[in-house]
């Protein structure tokens, strides 16, 4: 058994073969992570002290992020009691996860590459999360996939999910070929740490590309309930498909505050935006200085769009991320 400690003085113990990030989780202390596999660096930290070592490949640092010292929390594992640089994000109260059976209420196509699925819970199981958080689904023979919630939480305990097909994948095959209305699963969750903050005031712009637009989705009915006192300044919806039929979802006209502008990278006859969500956000927002932003779908949008947002200076903790990397352990 080992002792944590971050820089703001909280302590958690962790046990020899346990990554950071597990037993922060275990001790109910929050730190930032999404993918929990080494991918998409959300989970990335500092070792002030002591010894640690991975125990996947941390495919989401970069050369000079492992120069500078950084580590991913989620495939680290302390040898020694170790000091850690991290943010604990206790402010956002975020709930425990736990597992539950669920039942598939409705499935539907929404492009031909694209499923809306309709999870339906236990009725008294009061299944709390926030609006951006994602769940993982366990299928037959032990498979796990993590997918965003499409809604904010509603007292009718349901969970939208918005499933693209990927070739060949195990999942997607079940989904698209074999799932039916009232089938019975099991997920794990709330998990993730993307959720809106930094709301009051500011410029909140969400970049999306795909189904990269379920929790964006959630994000903005939570911002449709807020009082106006609390309400941002402005709200703005880049979200970047390929062709039209690729935009299958559009905001309800009640979202008055809501500036929603589609994206399209590969349909030159299109009369709105052409080419990817960073450069239209970045060729419309000049003073960053009150913008805060929020990235989700493809993990290659999301690197370029954090280079590109920084470089027009973007301030610090001013862009957070859901990188949708592959869920699967390989
Ligand atoms: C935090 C998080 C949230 C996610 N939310 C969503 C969501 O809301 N909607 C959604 O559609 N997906 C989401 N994903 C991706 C999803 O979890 C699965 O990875 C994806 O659906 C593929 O699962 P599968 O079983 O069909 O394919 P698998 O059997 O896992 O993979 C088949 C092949 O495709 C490759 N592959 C798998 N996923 C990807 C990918 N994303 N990009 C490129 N190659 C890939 C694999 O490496 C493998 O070679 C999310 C992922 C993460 C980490
Ligand atoms: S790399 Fe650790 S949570 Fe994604």
């Amino acid at each position: 058994m080992y002792l944590i400690e971050i820089q703001n003085g909280k302590i958690f113990r962790a046990n020899a073969g346990e990554t950071l990030l597990s037993a922060a989780l275990r001790a109910n202390v929050s730190l930032a992570y999404s993918c929990r596999s080494g991918r998409c660096s959300t989970c990335k930290c500092k070792v002030l002290n002591g010894q640690t070592k991975a125990s996947h490949d941390e495919l989401g640092l970069s050369q000079q992020d492992r120069d500078e010292g950084w580590v991913l929390s989620c495939v680290r594992e302390p040898l020694t009691d170790v000091a850690l640089i991290a943010d604990d994000l206790q402010d956002l109260d975020l709930p425990p996860a736990r597992t539950l059976a669920c039942r598939i209420q409705s499935l539907q196509l929404l492009t031909p590459d694209v499923m809306k699925v309709v999870l339906r819970l236990p009725p008294k199981s009061d299944f709390r999360f926030h609006a951006g958080q994602y769940i993982e689904v366990m299928g037959n023979g032990g498979v796990r996939r993590s997918y965003s919630v499409a809604n904010a939480m509603n007292e009718s305990q349901w969970l939208e999910l918005h499933i693209r097909h990927v070739p060949g994948g195990v999942m997607s095959q079940f989904w698209f070929d074999k799932a039916k209305e009232n089938d019975l699963l099991r997920l794990n969750g709330p998990l993730g740490t993307f959720v809106v903050r930094h709301v009051a005031g500011n410029d909140l712009v969400f970049l999306a590309t795909g189904t990269g637009i379920a929790p964006v989705k959630a994000m903005l009915e939570n911002i449709h309930t807020l009082a106006s006192d609390q309400m941002p300044r402005s709200v703005t919806v880049y979200w970047g498909g390929r062709v039209t039929g690729d935009l299958y979802w559009q905001p309800p006209t009640e979202y008055a505050w809501l500036q929603f502008k589609p994206v399209l990278s590969r349909e030159p006859a299109f009369a709105g935006r052409q080419g990817y969500v960073q450069q239209a956000f970045l060729s419309e927002h000049s003073d960053l200085a009150q913008t805060v932003v929020y990235a989700c779908g493809s993990p290659e949008m999301i690197a370029a769009a954090k280079e590109a947002s920084m470089s027009a200076g973007l301030p610090d903790n001013s862009f957070y991320a859901d990188a949708f990397v592959s869920s699967g352990v390989e």
